[in-house]
């Protein structure tokens, strides 16, 4: 059985309650019934009973009969809701009616829902931008324990499997966090230390990347990557990490063992941490499209409870693939 294969297997073993909020939108319908059909995860939908039922017949969606479709209008725990957020959100301010209105947004009703309780996780993105899918998310569901930050990891399924797990490794952060600090960029290594266990299903070993590897050079950017791999350790002692690291010192184990000899990590790493979500982005882009890899994600990382953003070019089975994934982490949280 493939990753995403045992990924699905775990998803309908242990269903967890997941929330699509763009319910007028046809590919996250057409995933919706197949994880219905498939039973999958129990399905949770914002929007007007009548408009998602009818929208779903006409495309001959077969399994909506199965789905759970909320309409925040007439739904009996809005008053809760907005008396939650209002309580989360006093230090900016927010009143109930701002909180209301708020809840009118699908992307916050769907996430408030998972504060309160009443879903497990979400997926979104296929019709709205980033900012908008996770700012809600950052307002009221926030981070895990330690965490401050959110980050996206990408699982890079590479054609050349003498890297990373038989060719599978976990590129992070490759979605979220512009420039994150020092303390930043070790919760985002821990973090996705966390996703390579829980969905990747390996063990992790990272390396903290940079242009230097053991101070081949000096740079402010440099001591970052040194820093946060000294606060990961600090962190997780237990971790198996080291940094800096130039790419091909991690990677490439004739390299490593010249540029860092003794390390455990160089030449062997499993999970690559880049400084910036410039050199992430990029990165997992090249590999992906030069490489010729298949990326899977954004996993998003660091939040409280599971929410990810699909790509607006995605297709039914991306959704799919990324619902299963959410159930995943949704498991994985309890
Ligand atoms: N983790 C946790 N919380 C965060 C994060 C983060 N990474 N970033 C912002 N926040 C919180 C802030 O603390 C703030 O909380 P508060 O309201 O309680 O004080 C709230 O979110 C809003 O903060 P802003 O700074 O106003 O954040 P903004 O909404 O402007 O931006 C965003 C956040 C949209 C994620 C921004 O960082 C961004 O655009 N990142 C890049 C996303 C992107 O374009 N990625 C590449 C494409 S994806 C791809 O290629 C796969």
């Amino acid at each position: 059985m493939n990753l995403i294969d045992q990924i699905k297997e775990n998803a309908r073993k242990n269903r967890q309650r997941i929330v699509l909020p763009e319910s007028h939108e046809e590919r996250t319908l057409r995933a919706a019934d197949e994880i219905l059909a498939k039973g999958l995860a129990d399905i949770i939908l914002v929007g007007k009973q009548d408009d998602v039922q009818a929208h779903a017949n006409r495309l001959g969606l077969k399994n909506f009969s199965k789905a759970t479709v909320i309409d925040p209008e007439r739904y009996d725990k809005t008053g809760a809701y907005a008396d939650m957020m209002v309580e989360l959100r006093k230090s900016k301010g927010l009143t109930k009616d701002e909180a209301i209105k708020l809840l009118k947004n699908p992307l916050y009703f769907a996430t408030v829902m998972i504060k309160f309780g009443d879903a497990d996780g979400e997926v979104a993105g296929a019709d709205n931008a980033t900012g908008d899918v996770l700012r809600p998310a950052f307002q009221f569901v926030k981070t895990l324990p330690g965490i401050s930050v959110v980050s996206g990891a990408f699982l890079m399924f590479l054609k050349d499997h003498q890297y990373g797990e038989n060719g599978l490794m976990v590129f992070a952060d490759c979605a979220v966090h512009p420039n994150p600090t020092d303390r930043e960029l070790a919760e985002i290594a821990v973090a996705t230390a966390k996703t390579t266990r829980a969905i990747a299903q390996m063990e992790p070993r990272l390396a903290m990347l940079s242009f230097s590897t053991k101070g081949s050079a000096s740079h402010e950017m440099v001591d970052k990557v040194v820093n946060a791999t000294r606060i990961a350790r600090e962190m997780e002692p237990d971790l198996k990490i080291d940094g800096e690291l130039q790419a091909d010192a991690a990677i490439v184990e004739s390299i490593g063992l010249k540029k860092a000899p003794g390390s455990q990590i160089a030449g062997k790493a499993n999970v690559l941490i880049f400084p910036t979500l410039e050199s992430g982005n990029i990165c997992y882009k090249l590999v992906q499209r030069l490489g010729h890899a298949e990326a899977i994600g954004p996993i998003l990382q660091g939040m409280a409870a599971p929410i990810n953003d699909l790509s607006r070019g995605c297709s039914v089975g991306d959704i799919v693939d990324l619902i299963a994934i959410t159930a995943n982490q949704a498991i994985d949280c309890k």
